[in-house]
This record gives C-alpha cells, sequence and structure tokens, in this order.
C-alpha cells in the first residue's frame, strides 16, 4: 500500500527518480508514486542539449522551467543531466565548423547560459556524462575532436564560474562492473582535482542486473569514490531481470525477490557513506514500462521497483520494510 510509507522518510539522503514531463502530469499513478515516494527528480531526457539547446544561440527552456517548477511546488531536489555528452547533441553542434577557439567559446556558452539559467534551482550538475570508452579510453565526441581531454576540465570551470553553489558530477556506467574503466576514470578525476578543476562528485549510473558478480564490487565502487574525497550519486540506478534478452513474458518471484535484495544490499551499503558525500541514489524511472531498457534493448524487462501498472513489487516493499 503506496500511501502508508514514504520512501524518501526512511533514509537520511536523498531518493530520487528519472522522470518523463507528460506521464508527470497526466498519468495519476505515476504523479502519485513520484510525489509521494522520492524527493529528488532527474529529468530523464528534457534537460540533454539536444533539448536545451536545439539551435545555435537558441535554448528552449519550456519544458525544463516547468519541471523546475514542480520541484519547487513539490518541495523536490532538482538535478540537472546533463551539460556535455556525445548522445542528445542537436545537430548543430555535431556540424559546427570553427578553430579551437571557437569550439572552447561553444562549449562556455553552451555550459554557462544553462547553468546561469537554472542557478538557484538545480542542486548539482551532470557535468559530463560518459566521457571513457570501456577499455578505459577517452571516447571520441566532437568536443574531444575539437578541444582534446581539456574540454572536461573546461567544462567543470566554466559551470562553476556561472553557479558556485551546484554541486558539480562527472557521471558514468560500468564503474564498478569495469575495473579498468574505473581506474581510468579515477586516475583522470583525481588528477584533476589536484590541479583545482571543481569536480564535486561522481555519479555511477547503476544500470545492473541480478544476477550482477557481486553487490559488493558495487559497494566497493561506492566507497573508492568517497574514500577519494568526492561524493557519490548513483545516479541511474536500475536492475534488470533479462540481460540476454530471453523470452520472459512475466516476472517470476525468485527474480523479483533476488531484486528486491539487491536494491536493499545498495540502500544498506549506501547509509554507511559518511553524510558529506552522500547526495543520494535515483532511480531511472518510475515503472517498469516506463524503463528505458525495454525500449533500447527491445526485450522483456522489468528493473524497476514498480510494475507496470503502477503497483508496488518486493523491491519497494523491502526498502520500506528494512530500511
Ligand atoms: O519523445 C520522443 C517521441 O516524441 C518520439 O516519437 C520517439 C520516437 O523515437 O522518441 C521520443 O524520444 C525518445 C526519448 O528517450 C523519450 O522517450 C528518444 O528517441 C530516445 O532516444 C530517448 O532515450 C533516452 C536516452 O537516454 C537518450 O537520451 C532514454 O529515455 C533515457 O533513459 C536514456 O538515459 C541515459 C542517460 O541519459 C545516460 N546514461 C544512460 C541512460 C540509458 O541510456
Amino acid at each position: 500500500d503506496l500511501s502508508s510509507g514514504r520512501l524518501y522518510q526512511k533514509v537520511n539522503f536523498p531518493v530520487g527518480v528519472a522522470v518523463e514531463p507528460e506521464a508527470l502530469y497526466n498519468l495519476p499513478p505515476y504523479s502519485n508514486i513520484v510525489q509521494g515516494q522520492y524527493n529528488s527528480i532527474t529529468a530523464e531526457t528534457i534537460m540533454k542539449p539536444e533539448h536545451l539547446h536545439p539551435f545555435e544561440g537558441v535554448y528552449f527552456w519550456g519544458e525544463a522551467d516547468s519541471l523546475a517548477r514542480y520541484c519547487e511546488a513539490n518541495n523536490k531536489r532538482l538535478h540537472g543531466h546533463t551539460l556535455i555528452w556525445h548522445q542528445q547533441l542537436p545537430q548543430w553542434i555535431i556540424n559546427f565548423e570553427g578553430d579551437r577557439a571557437a569550439w572552447d567559446a561553444l562549449l562556455k556558452d553552451h555550459v554557462q547560459t544553462i547553468v546561469t539559467h537554472f542557478r538557484g534551482q538545480v542542486s548539482g550538475w551532470d557535468v559530463v556524462n560518459e566521457a571513457f570508452n570501456d577499455d578505459g579510453t577517452m571516447r571520441s565526441t566532437v568536443w574531444h575532436e575539437h578541444l582534446g581531454s581539456s574540454y572536461i576540465e573546461k567544462a567543470f570551470r566554466y559551470a562553476r564560474e556561472a553557479d558556485p553553489d551546484a554541486k558539480l558530477f562527472y557521471n558514468d556506467y560500468s564503474l564498478a562492473l569495469n575495473p579498468k574503466k574505473r581506474r581510468a576514470v579515477m586516475t583522470l578525476l583525481t588528477d584533476l582535482r589536484a590541479k583545482g578543476v571543481p569536480i564535486d562528485g561522481i555519479g555511477m549510473q547503476g544500470h545492473i542486473f541480478i544476477g550482477f558478480p557481486e553487490v559488493s564490487e558495487f559497494v566497493n565502487t561506492m566507497n573508492e569514490i568517497w574514500r577519494s574525497g568526492f561524493s557519490v550519486h548513483v545516479s541511474e540506478l536500475d536492475v534488470s531481470m533479462n540481460p540476454f534478452g530471453r523470452e520472459m513474458p512475466q516476472a517470476s518471484e525468485t527474480d523479483l525477490n533476488r531484486q528486491a535484495n539487491v536494491i536493499l544490499q545498495i540502500f544498506q551499503a549506501y547509509r554507511q557513506v559518511p553524510s558529506q558525500f552522500q547526495y543520494g541514489i535515483t532511480f531511472w524511472g518510475v515503472g517498469d514500462a516506463d524503463s528505458w531498457i525495454r525500449s533500447y534493448f527491445a526485450r522483456d524487462d522489468y528493473p524497476l521497483m514498480f510494475d507496470d501498472q503502477y503497483r508496488a513489487k518486493p523491491a519497494y516493499c523491502k526498502l520500506l520494510e528494512h530500511l
């Protein structure tokens, strides 16, 4: 029964969820869950570069402003996702022609216009998203092509200038699963920080699965992040049941319980993170039917805490019972 408990009141750190405005404003069971269970919000798509900055010199604030108003009215923290990414980039940036100075100016304008616009409304930003390949090399993106790896430190410095109060994050996936990538990310960010680049925290996305080698790998990574002096955000948690895309018309009792245990273990471990390093745990979607996993991988899956009818699954019940 969803009316009897509020997940975010069970823990002393923010519990977030990624949302799509259409469902948030028009689908009562969805909005009730967001309203009642989470106290932090990330836009799943509408604050990405393509949405906020569709044409050169043109910024589209409407949808994100509405979301910021929703957050203010409902007492939710708004987390900004994301300023610099290789996906969801507007075509005009991909096609932009200019020398290094022109690209630098473009990066600065993009970062600072957006961060300034949301100053006081956004508590933290995923400044750079997914800059590394799985083998630990840097991903070749338009930013990297035109500015070299310096685009990362530039983005953080520009963001800090525009909003000294927002927490600035580097966000990536497979940090726990892939030690090579984790080492590369930790090394770069630690070096940059030592040079005075304003990086406050690291987002571990947390797209994992019930057979995830060991939850302890995930927990070790969380601990490595805060012990290195960065805040840790479990920024995009979902726990897939069907990574190999088998036929799975429904979730089995066993899998639902395994999923519940994985999520509970992550929450219990996150609780032990010293509070100055806790930015929170954010789920990447509300109900299973909303999850990017189904559409992206075109497979049956049940990765979230609420089912297709927005009924609470064992994961939610377990958190409420044991936290
Ligand atoms: O809204 C349009 C709709 O009007 C159109 O008819 C439809 C046809 O394709 O597309 C809809 O937009 C889609 C949007 O999600 C909203 O559903 C985009 O095509 C689709 O590319 C977009 O996917 C998002 C993806 O990032 C790319 O932005 C996923 O929802 C979102 O969950 C996913 O999130 C990423 C994080 O930002 C970064 N980490 C990995 C994570 C999963 O890929």
